[in-house]
């Protein structure tokens, strides 16, 4: 392993990607490919929790590494893989569950939203996900992981389960940390700026997909809600939907949350509107023509998948094997 520290972090392919994964996680993954040994993969077993259609898991997870490309993330600088192709994740899986307690899992306010929302398939993948989702970053001893705010929980247990196994069995994993942007950490709903912004909304008006074209996204900013008024400023709870625009608006835009707020002094709603449409349009722009370009070409793609899985799988299969060494596995 190189002298760099490591990062990791994952994706679920169950739909088209929203504005809220851009900022909240994907700009950080392409930001840190420099500095860290950088490992980003689609998770395609965390999205087999919720019922998929075979066909459609399998092209999203094309598209998806396709858009992850498209965002910046070369597989000349980091490793990009599909999780399922590396099957020590399942294997160091098992073998955290058996680390992991009922009592931590069942405080997971991830597992209790989910299994309200798929009430007729609360299954035990749904339940044990962060253990999964803590053998796929444990695996490549990720010191850091970015993500958006909503995934801080699963970190957290992540950290206890290898702090645990460390303690019980020997040094084994680095401990990793969160890494969540201060502002975007959690972009919400363009809707109702008091829930996250997720591509499994039902109101289309409540998301900007990645690919949504200029227009969309001006009608969806021009539509979102706010309140009645009418001053530009940034106050999470009393102001949470000029807020999410303010905070849109200054990750496009690459300000400062306080110069934006300054630059919109004396001007309404309507002016911040079109003005976080115009970032985003500018934002999405390149990337849009990428993906086209990108998803196209299917033996680029072919070639990096197997590239991805061969460099993740040496690693992964390292720690695996010094994870079966420490518990007394026969080897
Ligand atoms: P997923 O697929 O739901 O989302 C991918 C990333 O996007 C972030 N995100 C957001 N950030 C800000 N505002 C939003 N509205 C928003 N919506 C989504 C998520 O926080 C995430 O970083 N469990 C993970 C996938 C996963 C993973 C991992 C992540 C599996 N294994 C290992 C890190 C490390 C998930 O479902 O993310």
């Amino acid at each position: 392993m190189s002298a760099k520290k490591s990062v990791l972090s994952g994706i679920q392919p169950s739909g088209g990607l929203t504005l809220g994964n851009y900022i909240g996680a994907l700009r950080n993954w392409a930001a840190m490919q420099d500095e860290f040994d950088a490992y980003y993969c689609v998770v395609n077993m965390h999205a087999i929790t919720v019922k998929q259609d075979p066909a459609a898991l399998r092209r999203r997870t094309l598209e998806t590494l396709a858009l992850l490309i498209a965002c910046g993330i070369e597989p000349a600088r980091s490793t990009l893989f599909i999780q399922s192709r590396v099957h020590e994740h399942a294997e160091l899986a098992w073998i955290l569950n058996c680390n992991t307690y009922l009592g931590e899992l069942n405080r997971m306010t991830q597992f209790k939203d989910k299994a309200t929302r798929h009430a007729d398939n609360i299954n035990a993948g749904l339940y044990t996900y962060p253990v999964l989702m803590a053998a796929d970053i444990l695996l490549y001893q990720a010191h850091l992981v970015p993500v958006g705010a909503d995934q801080k929980q699963h970190l957290e247990i992540t950290r206890d389960i290898a702090i645990r196994f460390n303690n019980a069995f020997g040094e084994a994993f680095v401990v990793p940390e969160p890494y969540i942007p201060k502002v975007g950490g959690k972009i919400m709903s363009l809707q109702d700026p008091t829930k996250k912004m997720s591509k499994s909304d039902d109101n289309e008006n409540a998301y900007i997909a990645l690919l949504d074209k200029p227009d969309v996204i001006l009608k969806k900013c021009k539509r979102a809600v706010t309140d009645s008024e009418n001053i530009i400023a940034y106050d999470e709870e009393k102001r949470p939907g000029v807020s999410n625009l303010l905070s849109i608006y200054s990750n496009c835009a690459n300000v400062s949350v306080e110069e934006a707020v300054n630059a919109f002094a004396g001007k309404g709603y309507g002016y911040l509107k079109k003005a976080a449409a115009d970032a985003v349009i500018g934002a999405l722009e390149p990337l849009q023509k990428r993906f086209c370009d990108v998803l196209a070409d299917e033996a680029y793609l072919t070639k990096t998948i197997n590239d991805g899985v061969e460099k993740a799988t040496a690693v992964a299969a390292a720690t695996l094997k010094r994870v079966n060494a420490c518990i007394g596995f026969y080897c």
